[in-house]
């Protein structure tokens, strides 16, 4: 499910490998709901939670100061930077849930949360960036 795909790639060595990591995150979720066992996972899915918390405000602020040191277009920085903030919110309403009375529905939020990710802003806003930061020398 989370395997990496070359399309995926934005050609910014740093970048890449960033979004590498969010997929490897996804892929320690995804194990997880494979496992039909009826033992207690709260443990693991806080910390995988925490652990994607922490990349997603680490990987966001690296792309938003490199978009803002070549000076990206204004309109596009912001409309860039307001889908990170609703990812970001995304995941602190998840953390506000009560994990412990819904394991498997927190596990499938967090799965269409790195889904969405993928498909609606690696795929589209961010590919957006790639012939920008190629033209200032980027790669
Ligand atoms: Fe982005």
């Amino acid at each position: 499910m989370f395997e990496w795909k070359d399309i995926y790639k934005v050609d910014i060595a740093e970048i890449d490998k960033q979004h590498r990591k969010l997929l490897e995150i996804g892929g320690k979720l995804a194990d997880l709901l494979k496992l039909k066992d009826d033992i207690d996972h709260y443990d693991e899915i806080v910390e995988i939670l925490t652990e994607l918390r922490e990349y997603t405000e680490y990987h966001f602020a690296h792309e938003e100061k490199l978009l803002e040191k070549y000076g990206y277009d204004n309109q596009s920085l912001r409309l860039h930077k307001r889908q990170h903030k609703s990812f970001v919110n995304k995941i602190i309403q998840i953390e506000n849930q009560d994990i412990d009375e819904k394991q498997t529905g927190i596990k499938l939020t967090m799965l269409e949360f790195i889904a969405s990710w993928i498909e609606n802003h690696i795929l589209k806003t961010d590919h957006e960036y790639k012939d920008f930061f190629h033209e200032n020398g980027v790669y």
